[in-house]
């Protein structure tokens, strides 16, 4: 059996707290670092072992490492919580446990027991639990990822693998706060194909997506919506979040998971919400086409994104090659509003968890 507990190295410099509290005021995305880390490492002979939380600091990495040469990398996001009552919590960890190993498999490397990617988080919250920021958008977002480690050039499965955690204090995830964003359809590159890794987390697929949302925000565009890859046709997800439909008739349409999707925890979570307020969800195949013409007759009324870094976020307008369309008004819809402020108060604890999302730290 694998042993779950976590030596503890503490930091022998941490970040004063004046310091600490001034990186909080506005700490963006992804910027400002807690004190410490997790670390698991994986080789074939020991398999998972060496469980420690410690300083975080510089890798050594050997420039031969697999996977700075072949992309064996595999990542997660999640956010720990600070709640009404006053307690801590992760939003539906199990959740990304489980998609960690589905990476994991896809990629041929080493599946983490679901204690184990636990544990590495609850221990590391538990000891940075002062870089938590207390504003209403703040929160701890945890950053699980693997690498392959090994030394070694030849093409194959490495043997041997690096988990590590990061933990960053965040603020909202768009600058300014919530707006409505800009799409742009990407016709000449797509994100994912049948029989590829679409579905898995894997940094290969964001690196894939670059381009695009390079060209996206050359244009003056927020963000890409990217097309299935065979009939270039079929509206799939952005770079880094899916996507909902909502039509007049109050029913929501989301595309179906398949290998090309990866299978959102916020779009699991909308939709159970989404079915709690009487509402219809259909997962459905939506045409570009369609989204165009649903727009214009007013039959489509709102659209959003959704992820675990912006939670929910409305689409206002969408521009495929020359031709653009505005969504409803081109600000946030009603539905879009209330199914976001009816997930924010369960991440943190304003309403009741009948689905039992939240995984509470003590
Ligand atoms: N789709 C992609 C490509 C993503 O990177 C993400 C973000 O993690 C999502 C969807 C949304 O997933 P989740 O809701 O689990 O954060
Ligand atoms: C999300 O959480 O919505 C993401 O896409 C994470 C992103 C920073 C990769």
């Amino acid at each position: 059996m694998t042993d779950t507990s976590f030596r503890f190295e503490p930091h022998a410099t941490p970040l004063a707290a004046s310091e600490r509290e001034a990186q909080l005021v506005d700490p963006g995305f992804g910027r400002v670092f807690t004190d410490h880390m997790a670390v698991v490492r994986w080789n074939e002979a020991q398999g998972w072992h060496d469980a420690h939380v410690t300083a975080r600091a510089s890798l050594q990495v050997d420039p031969a490492s697999a996977v700075l040469h072949y992309a064996q990398e595999i990542f997660e996001g999640l956010k720990a919580y600070r709640l009404a009552d006053g307690g801590t919590a992760l939003f539906r960890p199990r959740a990304n446990a489980a998609r960690f190993r589905a990476s994991a498999r896809r990629m041929a490397m080493p599946e983490l027991p679901d204690d184990l990617f636990l544990g590495s988080i609850e221990k590391l919250v538990e000891v940075d639990r002062d870089w938590m920021p207390n504003s209403a958008e703040g929160a701890l977002y945890l950053r699980p990822f693997m690498i392959a480690s090994e030394v070694f050039l030849g093409v194959r499965p490495a043997a041997e693998y690096l988990y590590m955690v990061l933990a960053s204090s965040v603020g909202a995830y768009w600058k300014g706060g919530m707006r409505a964003v800009s799409l742009w359809v990407a016709r000449d590159t797509t994100r994912a194909g049948p029989g590829g890794t679409g579905a898995a987390k894997c940094g290969g697929n964001y690196a894939a997506s670059l381009s695009a949302q390079r060209q996206a925000i050359a244009r003056g565009f927020d963000q890409v919506v990217f097309l299935d890859a065979l009939e270039r046709r079929w509206v799939e997800e952005l770079g880094g979040m899916n996507i909902f439909f909502v039509f007049a008739d109050g029913t929501l349409q989301t595309p179906p998971l398949s290998d090309t999707i990866l299978a959102g925890i916020t779009r699991d979570s909308l939709i159970a919400l989404a079915r709690d307020h009487g509402l219809t969800v259909v997962e459905q195949p939506y045409a570009i086409d369609q989204w165009r013409a649903d727009a214009q007759s007013g039959r489509l009324v709102e659209a959003f994104a959704c992820g675990t870094a912006a939670v929910v976020t409305p689409i206002g307008s969408v521009t495929d090659g020359d031709a653009g369309f505005t969504i409803g008004s081109g600000g946030t819809g009603p539905i879009t509003d209330r199914l976001h402020k009816a997930l924010a108060d369960v991440q943190r604890g304003r309403a009741a968890d009948p689905h039992g999302w939240l995984h509470r730290l003590a």
